[in-house]
């Protein structure tokens, strides 16, 4: 049983640990030369891709959102000229890589890549499978908002080889909704899931979110109600990034009806409890996996891994990001691309890879990745492990994080065992407090604003 006192001690500010060093700690000293030198050395050698490509348009903003959108009306043409920049840069790219790189997982995100229409989609598709060796058995996912989505694109999706579907829901009080400006009625999202069902994608995922504008802890149980009617693979319940500072259109929300820090608790807890009695395994906080999915029995098995995509049973030895915002990770260097749609644009009309920043990673940023890596995925570290990968003892390494571990044990966090560190029950839900202990960036400026509340 989780009490309200420890979550209240660990809700702080904190990153998610989707990437270690986080972004806030990349610079433009990462540049296109870097990538260009680090695409070289990659083309050189046998290792697998994990392949993201950014969708970024949305019709409609909603103004919880967080992610990295462009909103635009209905107009073939604005995807149109997007699909010429991105081709460029996928010819870019394959210039100095080789056209047969392995892809292993393969992303679509946004934003909404159903934006696209289906010749579209198509086209993108192809594209890309001339131009790298993609892995159909492997994991080839797409983020679809309901909304925008008919029978015939869902089977185009299928045919093309998509094998894995992750919807926006958040919630479906339609109350909240109104006030998000998202309306998306529960027998939409019925029938888009009766047809994935039907054309039997291997896994099915639901977004949603807890802490929006006028969720009540009842409000949400009749979301829950209507999630367990339908039953996806998998579940991931985000906490509500409110970061109006970074996110301006977050402003049209007020704030008076989004949940007190105690209600948000008690939906989020609730909700946890409800996953766990309907047959869902929590995977770290916010991820829920039916036990027979391939993502819950890679989590018992030890061989859950996590990139920007998210969890992922299908790690690849590195990865690529291509379109607006995109981030890739090539040979210990973070490569993100500009965020704003002309620089973007701009740089690929001059046949210039559309670079703004990254990090490339030293020694202590690597060990530090491990470390934070080990404990958000496998939810234990082997100091042993650790000892043979980096020829030099953790306890030694890490005496400074002492008093942190002593006192995530304290805090019943963590459990120490001769030379394993474990992840508690407890320690799962709080793992990006446990992860900051060991964020060198994090205790050279605090956590501050710039973050998310943790839970
Ligand atoms: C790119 S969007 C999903 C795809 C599609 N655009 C849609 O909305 O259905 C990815 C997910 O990020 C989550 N998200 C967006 N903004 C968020 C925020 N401020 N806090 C927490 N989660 C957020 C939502 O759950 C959303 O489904
Ligand atoms: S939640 Fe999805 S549809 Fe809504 S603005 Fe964000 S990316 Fe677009």
């Amino acid at each position: 049983m989780i009490d309200k006192q420890t979550i209240r001690k660990y809700d702080i500010a904190g990153p998610r640990y989707t990437s270690y060093p986080t972004a806030p700690n990349w610079t433009t000293d990462v540049n296109q030369d870097t990538y260009i030198e680090k695409l070289k050395v990659f083309g050189k050698t046998n290792k697998t891709l994990s392949l993201y490509i950014h969708l970024p348009f949305c019709e409609s903003m909603c103004t919880y959102c967080a992610c990295n959108v462009v909103i635009r009306k209905k107009d073939v043409k604005y995807a149109e000229e997007y699909l010429k920049y991105l081709f460029k840069e996928i010819d870019l790219v394959a210039r100095y890589i080789g056209r047969n790189m392995p892809v292993k997982q393969f992303h679509w995100g946004g934003g909404t890549p159903t934006f696209l229409n289906e010749d579209q989609i198509e086209r993108l598709f192809k594209k890309v499978a001339e131009n790298f060796n993609i892995d159909f058995s492997g994991e080839i996912a797409i983020e679809i908002d309901p909304r925008t989505i008919d029978k015939s694109k869902v089977k185009k999706l299928k045919d093309l080889g998509f094998n894995r579907i992750s919807m926006g829901i958040q919630d479906f009080d339609s109350e909240v909704q109104k006030s998000v400006n998202r309306l998306q009625p529960f027998e939409l999202v019925r029938e888009f899931n009766d047809w994935c069902r039907e054309l039997k994608f291997l896994s099915i995922n639901f977004d949603l979110i807890y802490g929006l504008p006028h969720q009540t802890k009842e409000s949400f149980d009749q979301t829950l109600r209507n999630i367990f009617d339908l039953r996806p693979d998998r579940i991931a319940l985000y906490s509500f990034a409110y970061v109006p500072w970074l996110k301006k259109h977050q402003n049209k929300l007020d704030p008076q009806t989004l949940p007190s820090n105690d209600q948000k608790l008690d939906i989020f807890l609730s909700a946890r409890q409800q996953f766990l009695d309907h047959g869902y395994q929590a995977i770290a906080m916010d991820h829920f996996a039916l036990k027979d999915d391939e993502l819950a029995k890679a989590f018992n098995r030890g061989t859950l891994y996590r990139n920007f995509m998210g969890y992922t049973v299908k790690p690849a030895d590195e990865y690529l990001g291509l379109g607006l915002t995109s981030i890739g990770f090539l040979e210990n260097t973070f490569i993100q691309n500009y965020k704003e749609l002309p620089e973007y644009y701009r740089l690929l009309k001059e046949e210039t890879l559309p670079v703004e920043r990254g990090k490339v990673l030293s020694v202590d940023d690597q060990i530090r990745q491990w470390v934070i890596s080990s404990l958000m995925c496998q939810f234990k570290l082997d100091k042993n492990i650790f000892k043979e990968k980096f020829s030099i003892s953790f306890d030694e390494y890490f005496a400074h994080e002492k008093e942190h571990i002593e006192q995530c044990v304290s805090d019943n966090l963590i459990e120490t065992r001769s030379n394993l560190i474990c992840v508690t029950e407890l320690g799962k839900i709080f793992i990006r407090n446990v992860c900051m202990g060991f964020d060198w960036y994090l205790k050279q400026q605090g956590a501050h604003k710039r973050f998310s509340k943790t839970v």
